[in-house]
């Protein structure tokens, strides 16, 4: 099933700031997306327009392959910025708070409270919290209800070491619970240990999609060509070390096989009377390279 569709969603604010482009998201059931991309791509606004708070300047989303209505909502827990909870209140009241503007059962308050690993402060008041409990709180919050679909921006941000680990192991926990995960994030390290598959954008365009193995994958990439591409690319896709081939404008990438080298590449296609005039190993895709580079 798909659970989140976006057609060409596009936001421009004030009439001049394109924030999101034309972006075409794809996320089916079970997945743990990430939308990773550096400060003021887009992330946050995409997020908003799904969730119905920001309207769209064109373009549309279908939610559970219908149109987003009340009701598919209802299927939905976000967190988009730090929620405000009661100071004063315990973890367990705070939820219950919760529960009743949901209007859903609270009966499995404990069980939640259990889950973000806050049961042995469950009596104090959220005001002596840390960041991680306030955050892992939250978490528990956007729960309630039992949704489909966790909506989460940035969910470490703020945090130290210790609570982004607690924070990413509680979103990889829910994601194994067969709960469909949509998390925005700007840190390629977090994307690749929580999800499993990614959408890169930029400027508020789709720069890249795909599962997280294949798009931020560290393997070095070799780039190779020659006058005649299409010969080359021929050649390439029976030569038995390579794994994939990539074409992009007049270059292939391609990804071999462990233990295989440049110049195993440039003996092969030479032994078929092909000459290249272009070679280099790259280690990281261009999008993980543009994300390092801008974040
Ligand atoms: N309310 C607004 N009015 C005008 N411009 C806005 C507004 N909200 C966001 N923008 C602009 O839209 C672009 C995208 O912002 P957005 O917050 O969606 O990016 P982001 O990827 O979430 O960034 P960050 O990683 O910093 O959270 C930025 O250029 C931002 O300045
Ligand atoms: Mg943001």
């Amino acid at each position: 099933m798909i659970i989140l569709e976006t057609k060409n969603l596009s936001k421009t604010y004030n009439k001049n700031i394109v924030a999101v482009n034309n972006l075409n998201l794809n996320i089916s059931k079970g997945n743990i997306y990430g939308i990773l991309g550096p400060n003021g791509s887009g992330k946050t606004t995409t997020l908003g327009m799904i969730l119905g708070i920001i309207n769209p300047t064109s373009g549309s989303y279908n939610w559970f392959e219908e149109r987003p209505s009340a009701k598919s909502r209802k299927r939905i827990g976000a967190i988009l910025e730090t929620p405000n909870f009661y100071p004063y209140m315990d973890a367990k009241k705070n939820l219950e708070i919760i529960a009743h503007i949901k209007q859903v059962k609270n009966n499995k308050i404990p069980e939640l409270i259990d889950l973000v690993g806050l049961s042995g402060r469950v009596s104090s008041p959220f005001s002596t919290y840390s960041l991680g409990m306030k955050q892992r709180l939250a978490i528990a919050g956007a729960l309630i209800g039992d949704p489909e679909v966790l909506i989460f921006d940035e969910p470490t941000n703020g945090l130290d070491p210790q609570g982004i680990v607690e924070v990413r192991n509680l979103l990889i926990k829910i994601g194994q619970r067969g709960k469909t995960i949509l998390l925005a994030s700007h840190i390629i390290d977090e994307v690749e240990k929580v999800c499993d598959h990614v959408a890169i954008i930029k400027y508020g365009q789709l720069l890249v999609s795909g599962s997280v193995s294949e798009v931020l994958s560290n393997e070095p990439i070799i780039e190779v060509s020659s006058v005649n591409l299409i010969q080359l690319k021929n050649v390439l896709s029976k030569a038995p070390f390579v794994i994939s081939i990539r074409e992009d404008s007049s270059i292939l990438e391609l990804k071999i096989k462990d233990g295989f080298s440049p110049s195993d590449i440039n003996k092969f296609l030479f032994e078929k009377d092909i000459v290249i005039n272009h070679l280099k190993v790259r280690k990281k895709s261009l999008e993980t390279e543009f994300l390092e580079r801008t974040n």
